[in-house]
C-alpha cells in the first residue's frame, strides 16, 4: 500500500489551511518574532502607505468577507462608515464565540494573536478609527493572557499607541494615534449578537437593541454610561 506523505512538496497536515494556521506548529507562534519571521505585519505596512479610501476598494475587489454566519463583504461593511461627519469611529471586533461547536476565534487568538491585530490596524485606517475594542468571550483565560501580552508587544513596536510614537516607530507620516481596549466579557451567549455585545461594552445589561438603525447606521449612536 502506498501512503502519501506530501502533496506539491507540502504535507498533508499544511494543504489543510495553508494560510491561517501555516505556522501554529511553530515554537512561541504567538510572539511577535514569530509572526515577523513570516510576513507578519508586512500587509499593515503596505495599507499604511496607502490612501484609506484605496484600502477600502482593495479589501472589496478581494472579495473577503466576515465570518459571522452572514458572510457579509468586509469592504461594503467598511464603506457604510461615514466619514467626514467629525464623530470618532469605533472599530469593535466580536470574539465571543459561544455559538455551541463553534471552534475558529478562540483557536486563532490563541495561536496566532498579531495577526488578528494586524486586521485591525488595517481595518482603523481604512474606515479611520483611532480607537478600537476586542470583545472577548471571558472564559477562555488562556486566551486572554496572549492577547494582552501581544496587544503589549504591538504597542512597544509602535503599531499602536500615539500619533508621534507611531510615526516615529513605523516611518509613516499622518498617522493618527490609534488604540486597542481587550474587554473580557462575563460569559453569556447572547453577548456575540452585535448591539447585546455593544452595550455590554458599554457597561449596560447585554441585551439585544431593536434595529433599525443599525450599528453601522450614522444614526446609532447613544450615550456611553462612562
Ligand atoms: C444570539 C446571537 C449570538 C451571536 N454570537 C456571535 C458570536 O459569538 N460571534 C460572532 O462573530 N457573531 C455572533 N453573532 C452574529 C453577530 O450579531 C454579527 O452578525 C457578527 O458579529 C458579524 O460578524 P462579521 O463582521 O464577521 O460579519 C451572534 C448573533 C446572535 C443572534
Amino acid at each position: 500500500m502506498t501512503v502519501t506523505t506530501e502533496i506539491n512538496g507540502h504535507s498533508p497536515e499544511k494543504l489543510l489551511a495553508p494560510v491561517l494556521s501555516a505556522f501554529w506548529d511553530q515554537p512561541n507562534s504567538w510572539a511577535l518574532r514569530t509572526y515577523l519571521r513570516h510576513e507578519g505585519y508586512e500587509g499593515m505596512r503596505k495599507a499604511l502607505a496607502m490612501d484609506p479610501d484605496a484600502v477600502i476598494a482593495l479589501v472589496k475587489d478581494a472579495g473577503l468577507r466576515g465570518r459571522g454566519g452572514a458572510g457579509f463583504p468586509t469592504g461594503m461593511k467598511w464603506q457604510f462608515i461615514p466619514q467626514g461627519d467629525g464623530k470618532p469611529h469605533y472599530l469593535v471586533v466580536n470574539a465571543d464565540e459561544s455559538e455551541p461547536g463553534t471552534c475558529k476565534d478562540i483557536p486563532l487568538l490563541y495561536a496566532n494573536p498579531h495577526s488578528l491585530i494586524e486586521g485591525m490596524v488595517i481595518a482603523c485606517h481604512a474606515i479611520r478609527s483611532e480607537h478600537a475594542f476586542i470583545y472577548l468571550r471571558g472564559e477562555t483565560v488562556p486566551v486572554l493572557r496572549r492577547l494582552h501580552e501581544a496587544v503589549r508587544e504591538a504597542y512597544e513596536a509602535g503599531y499602536l499607541g500615539t500619533a508621534e510614537r507611531r510615526r516615529d516607530k513605523l516611518g509613516v507620516d499622518g498617522l493618527p494615534g490609534l488604540d486597542i481596549t481587550v474587554h473580557a466579557g462575563a460569559g453569556a451567549y447572547i453577548c456575540g449578537e452585535e448591539t447585546a455585545l455593544l452595550d455590554s461594552l458599554e457597561g449596560r445589561r447585554g441585551q439585544p437593541r431593536l434595529r433599525p438603525p443599525s450599528p453601522r447606521s450614522p444614526v446609532c449612536t447613544r450615550a456611553p454610561l462612562w
